[in-house]
């Protein structure tokens, strides 16, 4: 049979566990200002006040892409479904690793571009991963960015301050399609071949200037001889072209979320 403690055992009881916790508290609060722990976690850098905070937001360059505050809410990853805007970013700096690594070994001709494919998924160290990740990010880019823009539109964040970052993002999102179309052709197999023969179509029928377009993005006067200006201009318009400009919309993208701060919850926005 357990013996009941009595209200003076209870007190002492107490007295010891407080008496513990209160020690475990205090040895916590020393070693965190003790040298060693300094040194490791560099706390006296961190902002202690909010004037510290701000100034800390104009000194680093990666910290101040932010906004200087943002909503609570906001930050949720269901309110910005997953982080797709900065997922899209992400994927798009694995596209250019992945993609100049693909650029080492590719050649732009049309009597040898299927092959240099295949050479660099049989033949070279990590080309097979390196021409999958490539692929997959391509595609899975294109998926992101729309769901990113669906987004967008759905919590509302497109209207007044951020009409202008809404143009820019539709621009981004032309552009991405672009570049996953503009892929498609470069390994010029049957895929690409006709990809390219579309796009000739499709370029010559647009109204006043097809003549012109098809000549500028094909290099031919008919679309049933696509030759090697054709590809070539598509792997310009891949690597460089679009590339240069995306980065400066992206650039200009992020600048205005700065500017703009970052939405929140429409019922917080309205409070
Ligand atoms: C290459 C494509 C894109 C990239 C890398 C990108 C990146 C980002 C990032 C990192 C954010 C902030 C956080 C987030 O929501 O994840 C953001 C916000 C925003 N994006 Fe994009 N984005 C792209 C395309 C688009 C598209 C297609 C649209 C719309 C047509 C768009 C419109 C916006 C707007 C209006 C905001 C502010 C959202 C808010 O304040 O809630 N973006 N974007």
């Amino acid at each position: 049979m357990g013996a009941i403690a009595s209200p003076a055992e209870d007190e002492a009881m107490n007295t010891i566990f407080y008496g513990m916790i209160d020690k475990l508290v205090l040895a916590m609060q020393q070693l965190r200002r003790s040298r060693l722990w300094i040194s490791i976690f560099r706390r006296e850098h961190l902002p202690q006040t909010e004037t510290d905070y701000l100034a800390m937001n104009r000194r680093n360059f990666f910290v101040h892409i932010l906004p200087a505050a943002m909503n609570k809410k906001s930050l949720r990853t269901s309110y910005s479904w997953l982080w797709m805007g900065v997922t899209a970013f992400w994927l798009f700096v694995i596209l250019v690793i992945s993609g100049i690594y693909l650029m080492f070994y590719y050649v732009p001709s049309v009597e040898r571009a299927f092959d240099t494919i295949r050479y660099i998924i049989n033949q070279v160290s990590l080309g097979r991963f390196f021409r999958n990740l490539h692929k997959w990010a391509g595609e899975l880019m294109v998926a992101v960015v729309f769901f990113h823009m669906l987004r967008v539109f759905y919590t509302g964040a497109y209207q007044k301050p951020r009409e202008f970052n809404w143009i820019v993002g539709v621009v981004l999102f032309l552009i991405t399609i672009f570049f996953a179309f503009s892929g498609y052709i470069l390994p010029w197999d049957q895929l690409g071949y006709y990809a390219a023969k579309i796009a000739c179509n499709i370029a010559q029928n647009v109204p006043f200037v097809g003549d012109q377009v098809r000549e500028g993005l094909l290099g031919v006067s008919n679309c049933n001889n696509l030759n090697q200006f054709s590809l070539i201009r598509w792997y310009v318009i891949h690597v460089f072209l679009l590339p240069v400009l995306i980065i400066l919309l992206i650039a200009i993208h992020f600048w205005r979320i700065r500017k703009d701060d970052f939405s929140a919850p429409p019922e917080e926005e309205r409070a």
